[in-house]
């Protein structure tokens, strides 16, 4: 059979929160040539708990990695021309492994986690003035539940297994890029444990402006340092592929979800934003080389460092933790949809919420507030409310959430967004994507090949000294097309809904009380 001549291929690993996905590019076109996707399995031991099995998440990249290079067999694609991969993740998800047997001490935790909820609490009230930003001007970030420090110090003082293994000097930690570099690259003989400097950020260990672990903030949390991944920049050679159809090809991109689809945006310019509906919904903007603190609610988070020797980006993050989870929730905790796609037709057949809001702080609130005790709360309910109304309160949900941090952003900067690039699996809800123009009062513009996290993890690795087949040069990046939703309805309308919104999240925050 004939083998189709392509050129260099890169490929990346994309691990998700609710699913794993290898895909494959054409270097000179970004063309997705194909991919393959694998459900990843969360538990809920307890209330507020959400875990996941590191074997899992492993296995899962292994198969997506396979069934990949057999479509690709198939379309007469030669695999040998992949020459780097690059690893994008989800964020902050916590592991701890024994080096020696290379076994996982406990379940990944996941970032929505809220079991660290009265160790945050008990940490702000220690801190003078009971200020949540206390360890801001290093990292960034507000003491919070969501990040992997806490994570990984409950594993400590809660798991047997962990606390054994770090006295005994054997425990390695990592969020998910080191866990899969390490096990990719060869694991207990040899595997290379790494992370890069977009993950690091989101750990509360890491200092953003020495671009290294932070000595200080590592007593603080009360870890020793020997268990800390190596952290390198975004884009450079960390290893190769130690076993199956891709061994000898070197892992050479690694970048934090959100960053990856930053890069896979081409948002390379101060000021460039793009928002990625996942499980939660993250709205970025790069503001070049140095960090910039929001007054706003916002973190400040490392954008990407493509290269050792290439300075690093910095970008203002609103990070809201439920979007594509609440359709999820509908689906598995209400039954009242047998599938996203049926979302999009319920909402559609009302076209409004009937005066219905649904606040689903599940994982408390993230930006702008920090609220680890808010709550999901569904309010304005009538007799005439049905599963449709609540279907569309839904969707506006992670409208109007995705509203509050662009008006964030734009208080930040003091430059207003013109209009929104998205990306991510719910970027295919028209409805949704058409809600949103309209709850903004901006343009949502989407690329036509949604895998933008995945193309920027691909990116980073075929950049890499030593692999070199993508360049990162604007004048040489195809040009993306895309889909543009303009607003449809009037401001008034818009901001009256919003008003709305923003008194059932005061209630969201305050329904203890
Ligand atoms: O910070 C968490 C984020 O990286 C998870 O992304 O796409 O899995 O919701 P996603």
């Amino acid at each position: 059979s004939h083998r189709i001549m392509l050129g260099p291929l890169v490929a990346a690993i994309d691990q998700g929160t609710s699913s794993t996905r290898f895909l494959v590019f054409n270097s000179k076109t970004a063309e997705l040539l194909s991919h393959h996707q694998v459900e990843i399995k969360q538990s809920f031991p307890k209330e507020g708990w959400v875990e996941e099995d590191p074997k899992e998440i492993l296995q899962s990249v292994y198969e997506c990695m396979e069934r990949t290079c057999e479509k690709l067999t198939q379309l007469n694609i030669d695999i040998s021309n992949i020459k780097a991969i690059g690893v994008t993740n989800q964020r902050e998800t916590t592991l701890v492994w024994d080096k020696e047997t290379g076994e996982p001490l406990y379940n990944a935790i996941v970032w929505l986690d809220l079991r660290t909820q009265s160790t945050v609490e008990r940490l702000i009230n220690k801190t003078p003035g009971r200020n949540k930003n206390h360890l801001k001007h290093k990292t960034g970030l507000p003491i919070s539940t969501y990040f992997s420090a806490v994570k990984l110090r409950w594993l400590m003082d809660n798991v047997d297994d962990v606390h054994k293994a770090v006295v005994s000097h054997r425990a390695m930690f990592g969020t998910v890029d080191s866990w899969l570099i390490w096990c990719l690259t060869g694991g207990k003989s040899g595997g290379v444990h790494c992370t890069d400097v977009t993950n690091a950020s989101r750990t509360m260990l890491f200092n953003i402006h020495t671009m290294e672990w932070d000595p200080e903030l590592c007593k603080y949390f009360g870890i020793p340092m020997e268990i800390l991944p190596r952290v390198r920049s975004s884009s450079e050679i960390y290893g190769l592929m130690k076993s199956g159809a891709l061994s000898g090809i070197p892992i050479s991109g690694c970048l934090g979800d959100q960053s990856a689809a930053l890069v896979g945006q081409m948002c390379f310019q101060d000021g460039q934003a793009k928002n990625t509906y996942g499980t939660g919904c993250f709205l970025l903007r790069n503001t070049g080389p140095k960090p910039v603190m929001s007054d706003h609610g916002l973190l400040t988070t490392v954008a990407y460092k493509l290269g050792r020797d290439k300075p690093a980006c910095y970008a203002l993050e609103g990070s809201v933790a439920i979007a594509g989870a609440v359709v999820r929730w509908l689906q598995d905790n209400l039954g009242i949809i047998g599938s996203s796609e049926e979302l999009e037709k319920l909402a559609a057949s009302v076209g409004t919420s009937y005066g219905c809001y649904f606040v689903p702080a599940f994982s408390g609130l993230y930006a702008p507030y920090w609220e680890p005790s808010a709550r999901g709360i569904i309010c304005g309910l009538t007799q005439f409310t049905n599963k449709s109304h609540l279907a569309f309160a839904a969707l506006e949900a992670v409208c109007f959430q995705t509203r509050e941090i662009l008006d964030a952003m734009n208080q930040d900067s003091g430059i207003p967004l013109t209009q929104l690039q998205v990306d991510g699996g719910m970027t295919s809800n028209r409805l949704l994507m058409q809600l949103q123009a309209d709850i903004l009062c901006i343009p949502v513009v989407k690329p036509s090949m949604p895998e933008t996290t995945a193309l920027g993890a691909a990116m980073a690795a075929g950049a890499a000294e030593g692999v070199s087949v993508w360049s990162l040069n604007p004048e040489d990046l195809s040009e993306v097309t895309s889909e543009k939703f303009e607003p449809q309805i009037n401001t008034e309308e818009s901001e009256f809904r919003y008003a709305r919104w923003k008194k059932a999240v005061q209630k969201s925050m305050n329904w203890e009380t």
